[in-house]
């Protein structure tokens, strides 16, 4: 053979692969509002920086009659290419092989970008639309799995792993994208569940759509498995670049510091006036965090899932944070078994890569009830004190409004290792609320009064005097749980000059095998 004659018939291999599994099944994804795993990475990796690996690998089963159906790539594509000029890591399973079912040729090629990623130290990002474990090779593809998952478990907490959910993702195949970082679903054209529709009403009688047992919308509302809703294939893809301009590549690096030209001192007026005058009328803590943040950039994680908590990420004066705020506008911010386990996921994420945390807090305390209780939210709630407890990322606390009781050394207090604790000077800081005070301090002595009217007016009385006393941020800046007391209108200029204090802080836990978090 030619020289030429080899060359083309790598052209011609190159060319075969890029099909896929064929036009018609690329039609059909695209009928189905969907791209082809090659288009995804195009919009993915910045333009011409894709490098693919493995394109020739084919699989290796000879029954059922798939010796005669071979495949280059076999149903995932994988390689390198740059996201803002930085690598990263990649694989997109193909739909229109086998339903991009996984085989054990296609767990190896997985394996081996996820291997390069560590080597390196940059992100993978998983695209994902798959049936799952292909079937003709049985344990095999089980075993690829497994492969999969180990070096998920051995990547967390080192190089950032992000999973977009662009088709189906089902059985034990759900627990790669559990297992990393975030992951983005997107809607009508993507599940997940450990069970289908069919298996669910075989084994339990209920009659559910797939949309209804693991769509993107039950995910990003109900489970909480999705941290980020996507209208289309597009947003989705254009999601995960957004997120890694927060992200260092490793947890040995700092974040990217962006240039920043929305001023550090500006001023905000507005931030007086925020707080309603009334202490139980809501206002929305993303206005806040608007106001505050570089350019009023702000995203949000889990934005539709419990919302009485607000966690995503920003900038200030260019560096970014993880933000971890409590949301009045739901629940009055009330802290409950989901914001929980929410707020602390997203808070041991920012530790693990080095990125500082900014606490807003405005919070009436724990749930209360039979449900939370029966759900273990002692367990839940000790999961984010943990975390905030073990984060040695600098961590900024502001107290706007509520901060009462075991919430309020939950979120991020000056013991749990706060490094700059401020108030607002419409902060309360106490035990508990006025009306909850007065009910167990004056209990025997409003049970003595008889007259309806004059048991009112004490009850008032000793409420007021309580709110004098305690509803504010000075018993707590007395004692130095908070270091300062500040005009709101300043935050902004007070959490960058802290953070660039802190940029260089220094904070160790103890040498131990891993920690013991209450799961
Ligand atoms: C082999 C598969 C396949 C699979 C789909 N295909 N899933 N081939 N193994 N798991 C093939 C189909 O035969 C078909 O081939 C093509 O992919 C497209 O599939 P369709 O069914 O035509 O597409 P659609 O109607 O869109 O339905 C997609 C689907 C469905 C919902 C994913 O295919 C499905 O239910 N597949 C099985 C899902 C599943 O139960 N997987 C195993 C889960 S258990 P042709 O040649 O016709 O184009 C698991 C264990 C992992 O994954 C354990 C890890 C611990």
């Amino acid at each position: 053979m030619a020289n030429q004659d080899k060359i083309n018939e790598l052209i011609e291999k190159r060319a075969e692969a890029k099909m896929g599994g064929g036009e018609k099944r690329i039609d059909s994804q695209h009928a189905k509002g969907k791209l082809t795993a090659r288009e995804r990475i195009d919009i993915l990796l910045d333009d011409d920086s894709f490098e693919e690996f493995d394109m020739f690998v084919t699989h290796r089963t000879k029954s059922f009659g798939l010796d005669k159906q071979l495949y280059l790539s076999d149903g995932v594509v994988t390689g390198h290419g740059t996201i803002d000029g930085r690598i990263v890591y990649v694989f997109a399973q193909d739909f229109t092989v086998f339903g991009g079912s996984l085989s054990e040729t296609y767990a190896l090629k997985i394996c081996k970008v996820m291997d390069m990623a560590m080597k390196i130290g940059v992100p993978v990002i998983g695209l994902n639309d798959s049936g799952g474990a292909r079937i003709q090779e049985g344990v095999r593809s089980l075993a690829g799995y497994a492969e999969i998952f180990q070096r998920n478990i051995m990547a967390s907490g080192v190089i950032p792993q992000i999973s977009s959910i662009l088709g189906p993702c089902a059985g034990g195949a759900v627990y790669s994208p559990a297992l990393t970082d975030f992951t983005i679903m997107t809607e009508n054209t993507s599940y997940m569940f450990v069970t289908g529709p069919k298996v669910v009403q075989t084994v339990t009688g209920e009659v559910v759509t797939a949309e209804e047992l693991g769509g993107a919308k039950i995910h990003s509302t109900r489970s909480g498995v999705s941290h980020f809703l996507a209208e289309n294939d597009e947003e989705n893809l254009l999601l995960v670049r957004k997120l890694l301009s927060y992200l260092p590549s490793n947890n040995l690096e700092e974040a990217p510091i962006l240039p920043c030209n929305d001023p550090i001192d500006r001023l905000e007026d507005a931030l007086n006036e925020i707080i309603p005058e009334n202490p139980n009328q809501p206002y929305d803590i993303v206005d806040v965090i608007s106001i505050l943040a570089d350019n009023g950039e702000f995203t949000e994680v889990h934005r539709n899932y419990a919302r009485n908590i607000c966690v995503g990420f920003a900038r200030f004066n260019g560096r970014p944070v993880g933000i971890v705020a409590n949301q009045p506008k739901y629940y009055a911010g009330v802290l409950d078994i989901d914001a929980s386990r929410k707020a602390a996921r997203f808070v041991r994420f920012c530790d693990a890569f080095n990125i500082a945390i900014v606490t807003l807090v405005d919070v009436p305390g724990f749930l209360p009830g039979t449900g939370q209780e029966y759900g273990g939210i002692i367990l839940h709630g000790a999961k984010l004190l943990f975390a905030y407890g073990e984060a040695t990322v600098p961590k900024v606390t502001i107290t706007l409004r509520k901060s009462y009781g075991g919430a309020h050394d939950v979120m991020s207090c000056k013991q749990l290792r706060g490094d700059v604790n401020y108030a607002w000077p419409t902060a309360e800081i106490a035990v508990m609320g006025a009306k909850g005070a007065v009910e167990v301090l004056e209990g025997s002595n409003i049970r003595k009064i008889e007259n309806a009217e004059e048991k009112q007016e004490y009850i008032q009385k000793k409420e007021d005097e309580y709110t004098a006393k305690f509803a504010n941020p000075y018993m707590a800046a007395k004692y130095g749980f908070i270091d300062d007391v500040i005009e709101p209108r300043n935050t902004r200029f007070r959490i960058i000059r802290a953070l660039e204090l802190l940029q260089n802080k220094k904070d160790v836990n103890p040498p131990k095998k891993h920690s013991n978090i209450p799961l």
